[in-house]
């Protein structure tokens, strides 16, 4: 991660559409990251189009190996933990929404937080956010997996059609994390997909 973090921050933002100099913002976060219980990190690197997306490496492959080609998607995550920001919020919104502690033990106990996906947009569309997805989650030891998406009109973006397609299915809906005004989905589904 730390030798290719510029290349996958200008993934992710542009991905996203978010403002340029989102990037030195979220840097030392995603280094941080790398330090996490069960952190994993996936990357598809190719030369842009269609027909030239290379084989996905993992986080062990060497600079060497990976050659001159473009980073065209990053996936990471990490095991869940309760000190974690991400999950104290979820957790405040299961609460929140009336969820015996039972059920909450149950969906927070062991698992994999998918924290970030993205695809360069020229390569979006051609398979390469599923098969990041898929190597990110294999052979995990965690009894399931997490995410948080934003809302959108009728589940009508890629993201959405790619986690119900792996069949993630809805633990929060309209979900509020703090600071960010905008509404969110906590997705989950058990291990292995
Ligand atoms: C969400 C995201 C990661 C999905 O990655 P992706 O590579 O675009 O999408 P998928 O891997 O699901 O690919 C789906 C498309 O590839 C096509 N596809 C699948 N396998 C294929 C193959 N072997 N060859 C060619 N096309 C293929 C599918 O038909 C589908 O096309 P469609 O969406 O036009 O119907 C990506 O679109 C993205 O970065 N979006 C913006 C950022 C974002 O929303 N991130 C997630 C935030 S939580």
């Amino acid at each position: 991660m730390a030798d290719h973090l510029g290349e996958a921050l200008r993934v992710y933002v542009t991905a996203m559409g978010y403002p340029p100099g989102t990037e030195s913002q979220r840097a030392a976060m995603w280094l941080d990251h790398t330090r996490r219980n069960g952190w994993r990190a996936v990357a598809a690197f190719g030369n842009g189009d269609a027909g030239g997306i290379g084989e996905i490496v993992e986080q062990t492959t060497s600079p060497a190996e990976v050659g001159n080609a473009g980073l065209l998607g990053v996936a990471y995550g990490y095991s869940g933990g309760p000190d974690q920001w991400w999950q104290q919020q979820v957790v405040l919104g299961m609460q929140r929404r009336g969820m015996p502690p039972a059920d909450i033990a149950r969906a927070t106990n062991s698992y994999f937080e998918l924290t970030e996906l993205h695809v360069a947009p020229h390569a979006q569309g051609s398979g390469v956010g599923e098969a990041l997805a898929r190597r990110l989650l294999a052979g995990r030891p965690e009894a399931g997996v997490l995410l948080s998406t934003p809302e959108t009109n009728g589940e009508g973006n890629r993201a959405w059609r790619l986690y119900r397609r792996l069949g993630f299915i809805d633990v929060i809906r309209g979900h509020h994390f703090a600071g960010d005004p905008r509404p969110f989905a906590i997705l989950g589904r058990p291990l292995p997909l």
